[in-house]
């Protein structure tokens, strides 16, 4: 199936490991352009982008940028478009996942998990947003919401769970709002993805987790990459304001 998707350029935020990695590399493995930010993993980020460059003959541009901050995520969007041409997909990855009973996290912790994963999202696509309407583009936002959203986490993660339930309420009200300009907005919730986030807990509670899913096994990130890439794509045409559920049955709502 051919998604279209040569050329056009996908911006990933969080890209130098786990889920956002995978998902840069199923894109230049269409032919997309991509861009993607980091923090700290800079030597895993400059490598991604030499492995896809190398491997795909795509362009790559790898910034460090926090999400977390407005001002980066103007430049990173700017310098994005600078480099790279026009952004026309943004997947909004970038997430932080603290762990604790609701006592234990401080109002700065909380302001901050909303910022990286909440505010983030928003000034990110803001001003993808804007670039497209400026010059009558389509475009396809795809942002990482979470089962969390909807089922909460066994294991204290307050912040985050919430933050994610905001990912799957903005992504319906932003495709209320700009569907009809031929930007599409769609959102994925993972059930358990085998990266760092979760390596921990997993190893913990292997036994548990597999219990509750009825696929029987952990995620792998291509698995949710190759979801988002679809979303992305042309061959999504008539789907906005959807949250997939790519829990392995985890969900089943
Ligand atoms: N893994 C799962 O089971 C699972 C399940 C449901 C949903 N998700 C969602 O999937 C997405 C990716 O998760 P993951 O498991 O791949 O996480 P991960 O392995 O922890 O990777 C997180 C990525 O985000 C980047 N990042 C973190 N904070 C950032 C910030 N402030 N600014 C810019 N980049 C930042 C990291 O960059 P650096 O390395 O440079 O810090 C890294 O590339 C997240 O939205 C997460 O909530 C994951």
């Amino acid at each position: 199936m051919d998604l279209q998707l040569k050329n056009k350029v996908a911006l990933v935020t969080g890209g130098s490991r786990g889920i956002g990695a995978a998902i840069c590399e199923a894109f230049a493995r269409e032919g997309a352009h991509v861009a993607f930010n980091y923090t700290s993993s800079r030597e895993a980020a400059k490598a991604l982008a030499e492995y896809l460059r190398a491997k795909y003959g795509i362009k790559v541009f790898c910034t460090s940028a926090d999400i977390g901050l407005e001002a980066d995520v103007l430049r990173l969007v700017a310098d994005t478009t600078h480099e790279l041409g026009p952004v026309d997909i943004l997947v909004n990855n970038a997430a932080i996942c603290p762990k604790g009973p609701i006592t234990a996290y401080s109002h700065a912790e909380w302001e901050h998990t909303f910022a990286v994963n909440v505010t983030g999202m928003f000034i990110a696509t803001r001003e993808v947003i804007a670039r497209l309407q400026k010059r009558q583009a389509p475009g396809a936002i795809v942002n990482i919401a979470s089962q969390a959203a909807f089922r909460g986490s066994t294991t204290g993660h307050l912040p985050y769970d919430s933050s994610k339930g905001a990912v799957v309420s903005f992504t319906i009200g932003l495709a209320r709002e700009v569907s009809a300009q031929g930007i599409r907005v769609n959102a994925v919730a993972p059930g358990l993805v085998r990266t760092e986030m979760v390596a921990k807990t997993w190893e913990e509670r292997k036994e548990r987790y597999l219990a509750t899913i009825p696929i029987r096994r952990i995620a792998e990130p291509a698995e949710i990459a190759d979801i988002v890439v679809f979303l992305a794509s042309a061959r999504a045409s008539y789907i906005t304001g959807a949250t997939l559920d790519a829990s392995g049955g985890m969900m089943m709502r």
